[in-house]
């Protein structure tokens, strides 16, 4: 089967007749040109090699719009199930840290093929609906009031350690259905887990992460123990209510790793959005002072970042049959790495796509949360928190402006990608 526009080679002289095997060789989704321009460095493979082989990695490499949105749609030809596979493998050390605290990952619905997957996503994702996730506004903005009143008066902050690293991740295990309690326990598990499955640590290093996977494993079991006791409103409660039901189709191990895995999925992905917003707005001081004259023009300008600065800059899928990606012939079993960083970057799709435009026409069309069968279920409330803390910071803080002369540095992750520190200052006169 062939899916996607065959892949137009040179067809302005653009392209040197040697860039193909370069780019493939070239590509390495962890060195600096990739963490600080993750479109900017695929923009040679998207207009001479849209779909390549990489030998580093062992992934077929798609780039352009059309190519990864038939991909995502395509649940026939191709399979989630690697969705969470460390993109390092673990050395021994880590695996067996794992098992020792009786580590047992399951499937969930990232990592899960048709037809069961739909099955279990229809069962599960009501509570996650935009109708329903719209009723933790009011909560969510004292959330984020609470954190801004602690650095208002100071002139300074680092947006990430002082408001963005915890909204998110609580707000995640409020969704779950965690008492107050537990969020206070549970939050501190809020770890850096992304760099287990896209990032590049050390032998050492991944014995300390597996550590810190484990001990939230176990702790997951816990919180799921006592919300089947004690009952609650929330994602879990409903999962375990489905279980009840319907025990074939949602069993304890399922339901550990959704708490295990639902912090994941909510946390580092919205902290990082919302911080590559912060870092967009703040650049463009005419765009913040727009907004803050307008509030409207917060919605599109949270499209426009998750397009601009995508959190997740990629996503995987194994071919199950041989396939045609782009006009290249993949084999059964072969890998490929989407990449929805350099989507949102294709000039097809997006003119002049370089520019950070908070009123886009299209900006909504991004690929920031896939598209199709497996799209993300969390983006309503992820769009419902990216609004909430930009109003709030516009609102509070009109005067923000970067600290000049910061460097942003990016933890080196094939996916997970924000800023690690957004420094601002602001004049606290009364105007501020
Ligand atoms: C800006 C923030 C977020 C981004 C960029 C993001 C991105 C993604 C992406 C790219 C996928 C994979 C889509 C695919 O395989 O086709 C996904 C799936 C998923 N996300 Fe998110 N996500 C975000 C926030 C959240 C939040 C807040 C939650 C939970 C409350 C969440 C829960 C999930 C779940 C459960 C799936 C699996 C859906 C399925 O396979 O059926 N995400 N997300």
């Amino acid at each position: 089967m062939n899916i996607g526009i065959p892949a137009a080679r040179n067809p302005a002289g653009e392209c040197p007749a040697r860039a193909a095997s370069r780019i493939a060789a070239d590509f390495d989704p962890f060195g600096a040109d990739y963490q600080l321009d993750p479109a900017g460095a695929l923009s040679e493979a998207r207009a001479c090699e849209p779909v390549f082989y990489s030998p580093r990695l062992d992934y077929w490499v798609v780039t352009r719009y059309q190519d990864v949105r038939s991909v995502f749609r395509d649940t026939r030809s191709f399979s989630a199930s690697i969705a969470l596979d460390p993109i390092t493998p673990l050395a021994e050390p880590a695996r067996e840290c794992l098992r020792g605290y009786g580590f047992a990952a399951g499937p969930v619905l990232v990592n899960e093929d048709e037809p069961l997957h739909m099955r279990r996503r229809r069962r599960l994702a009501p509570p996650l609906a935009a109708g329903r996730v719209a009723r933790l506004e009011d909560r969510i903005r004292a959330l984020v009031a609470r954190y801004v009143e602690r650095f208002a008066a100071r002139g300074h902050a680092d947006l990430v350690d002082d408001l963005l690293w915890e909204v998110p991740a609580i707000v995640g295990l409020l969704v779950m259905g965690l008492p107050d309690e537990d969020i206070e326990r549970a939050r501190h598990y809020a770890i850096k887990m992304g760099l287990f499955t896209w990032g590049r640590p050390t032998a050492e290093h991944q014995v300390e992460i597996a550590d810190q996977v484990g001990r939230w494993w176990r702790l997951s079991g816990e919180l799921v123990a006592r919300l089947k006791r004690d009952g609650g409103e929330g994602w879990l409660p409903h999962a375990i209510a489905v279980h009840r039901e319907q025990p074939d189709l949602v069993n304890d191990n399922h339901l550990q790793n959704m708490m295990m895995s639902g912090l994941v999925a909510a946390h580092e992905t919205t902290t990082n959005a919302t911080a590559g917003a912060m870092k967009n707005l703040l650049s463009d001081p005419a765009s913040w002072r727009e907004l803050c004259a307008d509030p409207a023009l917060v919605p599109g300008a949270v499209e426009e970042s998750l397009r601009y600065s995508s959190s997740v800059l990629c996503w995987r899928r194994r071919a199950v049959t041989d396939v045609v990606v782009g006009g290249v012939p993949i084999p059964a079993g072969g890998r490929l790495l989407l990449m929805i960083g350099s989507a949102n970057h294709d000039e097809r799709v997006f003119p002049d796509p370089g520019r950070f435009d908070i009123r886009r026409p299209n900006a909504r069309r991004h690929l920031a949360f896939g598209i199709g069968a497996h799209a993300c279920i969390g983006a309503p409330l992820a769009r419902l928190e990216m609004r909430v803390i930009l109003e709030e910071l516009a609102r509070r803080l009109p005067g923000l402006r970067l600290v000049p002369g910061q460097d942003f540095a990016y933890l080196p992750n094939a996916s997970f990608h924000g800023p690690r520190h957004v420094r601002v200052e602001w004049d606290t006169s009364p105007a501020g």
